[in-house]
């Protein structure tokens, strides 16, 4: 664990995003006393928190060559249903955080190879995942295609309407007395004290200057395009898009009660009886167009695990954009400028990691200590080697 001097002053914050980060380190700082002013763009949450799924999904989704990853995302997810209870208590609000667990289907033999290999893999790992015969998946979710060879199931893999996450985190900031600045972009971070390095002293927005002791960078896909930022303090993070469906089953008889995932699609059913269906995989910046090709492939892809989505009716598109970071990686804690401190570079994580972001960022602001699980995950990582070299790179790439 990393240390800075501590304080007992409770700094003033700015924080830069209305996301779940934002939210989540704002209610807990103004929880202990900061006073905490969040600038959002546009309207809080209803970013790439709004578009999301919502999986919790650390275990299905774990990937070669990703194991400090694996451990933060099996932290996140062991703290989950605590942060869920503690943040329904105090707000009255159903986050619909369901522990049905994930199934992934194969669809045909190949598939069931492909599956098989990455069962290995994860299995080696460790990870608590169970093979099935397509027949004991459909045991459990009787309306998965008849044709499918095979699946694996996690039971912790759960999920959380994250729409009724970033409602309950709003309502708690307000509750905490965070003043929250809707459609108020931050046009850049002040920072005194030299090119690289220095000292934040706040942020400057379309109304004016806002003095700040902390500046929280928590701007999603957008934290790249902040201005004043040297370098070494500028987080490598860009838009990679999604689109989404929205389907509508009925509550009282629905389809499927698991994630589903098959081959290029993940299906998501709320207990409101929507049903998600996501999503493409695009770097196309922030091109916000739903495509024939992207809903086709969606759409296609469901109907092939899950043949009786062809009955239900679309409710909705949408595109969102994942705050990916140059290694897929988050971008978490202190930086070479004091002060500013980092909340962002999800990538496809945001929801898991949600629970250990907003405690470890906010236990560094308010006592100077980087939790161990994150120290990984520092900006330093991308510049550690050669510093220009490097920030050449992150300005190519982000
Ligand atoms: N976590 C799912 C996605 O990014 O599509």
């Amino acid at each position: 664990m990393q240390h800075s001097e501590p304080s007992t002053v409770k700094p003033s914050v700015a924080i830069i995003g209305g996301g779940l980060c934002g939210l989540g380190i704002g209610w807990r700082l103004a929880a202990a006393g900061c006073a905490v002013d969040l600038f959002e763009r546009d309207k809080v949450g209803r970013s790439a928190s709004w578009a999301a799924a919502g999986m919790l999904a650390a275990n299905v989704e774990a990937e070669p060559g990703e194991d400090l990853l694996l451990s933060l995302d099996l932290e996140s997810q062991r703290r989950w249903p605590a942060f869920a209870t503690e943040l329904s208590a105090v707000t009255g609000v159903d986050l619909g955080y369901r522990d049905e667990g994930t199934i992934v289907v194969a669809i045909d033999r190949d598939d069931a190879e492909a599956l098989r290999f990455t069962y290995e893999f994860q299995k080696g790992l460790g990870l608590d995942i169970e093979w099935m015969t397509g027949g004991q998946a459909r045991r459990l979710e009787p309306h998965l295609s008849p044709g499918i060879p095979a699946a694996v199931r996690c039971a912790l893999d759960h999920q959380v309407d994250n729409r009724q996450l970033v409602v309950a985190l709003e309502k708690a900031c307000r509750a905490a007395g965070v003043v929250i600045h809707e459609n108020t972009p931050v046009t850049a971070v002040d920072i005194s004290g030299g090119a690289s390095g220095g000292r934040v002293s706040g942020v400057q927005t379309a109304t004016g200057a806002h003095r700040a002791d902390v500046v929280l960078m928590a701007a999603g896909a957008w934290s790249y395009d902040i201005d004043g930022l040297p370098p070494m303090a500028r987080p490598p993070v860009r838009p990679l898009k999604g689109q989404m469906l929205g389907l509508r089953m009925d509550p009282r008889a629905p389809i499927v009660d698991h994630v589903v995932w098959g081959p290029g699609i993940y299906i998501v059913p709320r207990k409101d009886g929507r049903l998600i269906l996501g999503a493409t995989v695009e770097d196309k910046g922030f091109d916000s167009d739903m495509t024939a090709g992207g809903v086709f492939r969606l759409l296609e892809s469901a109907w092939e695990a899950l043949p009786q989505i062809e009955e239900l009716p679309l409710d909705e598109m949408w595109v969102g954009f994942r705050p990916t970071s140059r290694d897929d990686a988050p971008i978490l804690g202190p930086t070479p400028v004091q002060g500013l401190v980092m909340a962002t570079g999800h990538h496809r994580n945001g929801i898991l990691l949600a629970p250990v972001t907003i405690d470890a960022v906010s236990d560094f602001i308010l006592n100077g200590a980087v939790e161990s699980a994150i120290e990984p995950f520092g900006i330093g990582r991308f510049y550690k080697r050669d510093d220009d070299q490097s920030s050449n790179r992150a300005e190519r790439r982000a």
